[in-house]
């Protein structure tokens, strides 16, 4: 029975578990999927764990995705580039990493038929998951990347991986066409964010990476303003598909059936 894991801290929010857990059943795996809450000097005991085989893969989630690169032997292109790592396994005796959370957002904005090419992006918050989002708006073709975050200086980092980022105060809204809540400020139900959307004109997309819960408040109130849009459960979907694709060779179903079971 091969074992896989997600790690992180904390980790009982993670529904990876979940889905990972109903693809090995559904595709007759002989594998079980766990989670694991760890400190940042467990670290080198997960990858001793992955070179001796005890562990086949495992995901990566906050705050560790930049910490453990350090501890690997390879990098895929999006990994090196995003500095961010959530997937990882041992191949021709080398531990890999790979960022499956670009693909994941990539995805699920193509799912929406939303054209990124020429459009003016804001993100909102510099945490674990934005370089995997830059890197993928990059690649779509967007023509301005704006970032705004309460502490500026995270934001200015960004710059390091990103020459083509241009940085906003907190609070400042800059006309765009796309915007990104990428901050943690929605997790808890009552979470609102202090900025005024009411004079932005109708019709923009409001994105928020949050998926539990689905329908944040920046969202709600977006609707009501006139805007479309979208929660991240289909970025999640697809970074845990990738990551299984990578593990198992098989590309996972998704279907109703993964929506119905990430709604419980
Ligand atoms: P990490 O920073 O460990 O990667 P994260 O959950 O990915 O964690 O990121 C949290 C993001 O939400 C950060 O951008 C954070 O802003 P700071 O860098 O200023 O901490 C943002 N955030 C959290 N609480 C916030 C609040 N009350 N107002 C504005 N931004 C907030």
């Amino acid at each position: 029975m091969k074992k896989y894991l997600v790690v992180g801290n904390p980790i009982n929010h993670s529904l990876s578990p979940l889905i990972h857990n109903f693809w090995i059943k559904e595709n007759n795996i002989k594998s079980i999927y766990d989670s694991q809450k760890l400190n940042i000097q467990d670290l080198d005991k997960l990858i001793l764990s992955i070179r001796e085989g005890k562990i086949s893969g495992a995901n990566i989630t906050v705050p560790f995705k930049r910490d453990i690169i350090s501890f690997l032997d390879k990098l895929s292109p999006e990994a090196k580039d995003t500095q961010s790592v959530n997937t990882i396994y041992l191949k021709d005796n080398e531990i890999t990493g790979h960022n499956t959370d670009v693909m994941g957002f990539k995805k699920s904005i193509e799912d929406i038929k939303f054209n990124i090419e020429g459009k003016k992006i804001l993100i909102l918050g510099a945490g674990g998951v934005v370089p995997s989002i830059i890197y993928a708006l990059n690649k779509m073709k967007a023509s301005q990347i704006m970032i705004s975050n309460r502490t500026k200086s995270k934001a200015t980092n960004l710059k390091k991986l990103f020459k083509n980022l241009d940085i906003f105060n907190w609070g400042d809204l800059p006309d765009f066409d796309m915007v990104i809540n990428a901050t943690s400020l929605g997790l808890n139900e009552k979470d609102t964010i202090n900025l005024d959307f009411s004079n932005i004109k109708k019709g923009k997309f409001f994105y928020d990476v949050i998926y539990n819960p689905a329908g944040t408040n920046f969202l709600s109130n977006a609707r009501k303003l006139g805007h479309e849009t979208e929660n991240g459960k289909k970025m999640f979907i697809y970074q845990a598909a990738s990551a299984f694709e990578i593990w198992h060779g098989i590309k996972p179903r998704i279907d109703e059936k993964i929506f119905e079971l990430l709604n419980k």
